[in-house]
């Protein structure tokens, strides 16, 4: 019989409620941790592996502690785990139990949040960025995607009451709170969400494109993206720069408890994402285009990578009778220890 003691780690999701495509291209981001998340609870163990079982997915994972490519590892979820075993090399193999209540798949970062708590509940004891980068290395090691860093960041340093302001490119974060009496209202399209790893791989590529002809998108201006021949290079950055405006006007808008002029700006990140960046759905659209019209309704639009799953709607209390409404919540932490 183990003696271990039993080890409890929770991370949260996360919305992003304005700035999407412009983390890998160091821009600004709005996102905030939420009251949905990823707990696991289980012990350290003397065999050379990481057993976990999940409530809410099938199968179980039974990751070997020397696992080198997550890949290989089967059912899908266990991927995740396997993608922070290969980053993290723990000395001790674990077996543990995993709820969630995010809903999977969705775009409110569950394998951000299932990365985290593993990192945590494996002994990972560092800062809160390092713990976001090994979070970042691991989904792209076992999804093959090159995400950017906000998913994890967010679940990382999530702060209560709070929305984050990211700079990507000093990695700086600064908590904005959420003005009291607005509710942040998650809405699934109903299309389940593909990370389209081939689509989003190719977004990030033109941007790169763009910025090997112009210069880091952060330091330029509308015009000198003119200077881009290919029309799809040019929307994908000219996206990256109105993106970037329009969360710094977002972030003001928000202290100044101004709800019209953020609504108003996240309805024109929409558009932005459908037209300039092409990540929307008409799935997606027909759903904002709804929730913009209900009365109290500030403003919506698409949040995460799209391609379906989830809109984010900014609201009057209590206007909408669906989806999940979200409050900005604390970070990834242990919770006993
Ligand atoms: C996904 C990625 C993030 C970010 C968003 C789009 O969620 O994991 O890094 O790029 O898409 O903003």
């Amino acid at each position: 019989m183990s003696t271990t003691r039993t080890i409890t780690a929770f991370a949260p999701g996360r919305v992003n409620l304005i700035g999407d495509h412009t983390d890998y291209a160091g821009g600004l981001a709005l996102p905030m941790a939420i009251d949905l998340g990823t707990t696991i609870r289980g012990r350290a163990i003397d065999e050379p592996v990481v057993r976990m079982r999940s409530a809410d997915q099938p199968g179980s994972a039974e990751v070997p502690i020397d696992v080198d490519d997550p890949t290989t590892v089967a059912p899908d979820w266990a991927r995740y785990v396997a993608g922070v075993v290969a980053e993290l090399h723990p000395a001790r193999g674990f077996d543990g139990d995993v709820t969630t209540t995010i809903p999977i798949g969705s775009g409110l970062s569950s394998s951000a949040a299932l990365e985290l708590a593993v990192a945590l509940v494996l002994g990972f004891d560092g800062p809160r960025q390092a713990l976001a980068r090994l979070g970042q290395r691991a989904e792209q090691r076992a999804s093959g995607v090159p995400c950017g860093l906000m998913d994890q960041l967010a679940s990382a340093v999530g702060v209560e009451d709070h929305a984050l302001l990211m700079d990507f490119r000093t990695g700086s974060v600064e908590p904005v709170p959420l003005p009291s009496g607005v509710d942040v209202v998650v809405v699934h399209s109903g299309q389940h969400r593909a990370l389209a790893t081939s689509a989003y791989a190719d977004r990030r590529a033109a941007c790169e494109q763009a910025a090997a002809i112009v210069g880091p998108l952060r330091d330029v201006t509308l015009d000198a993206i003119a200077a881009i021949d290919d029309p799809v290079v040019r929307r994908r950055a000219r996206h990256v720069l109105t993106e970037n405006q329009r969360v710094r006007e977002f972030a003001a808008a928000l202290a100044a408890n101004d709800l019209a002029t953020a609504g108003r700006l996240m309805v024109e990140s929409h558009a932005s994402l459908r037209d300039e960046f092409e990540v929307s759905t008409p799935a997606l659209d027909a759903l904002v285009d709804r929730l913009v019209a209900t009365p109290g309704v500030h403003g919506a639009r698409l949040t995460g990578a799209g391609f379906g799953g989830c809109v984010v709607a900014l609201t009057d209390p209590g206007v909408l009778d669906e989806g999940w409404t979200v409050r900005p919540s604390g970070g990834a932490r242990l919770l006993d220890h």
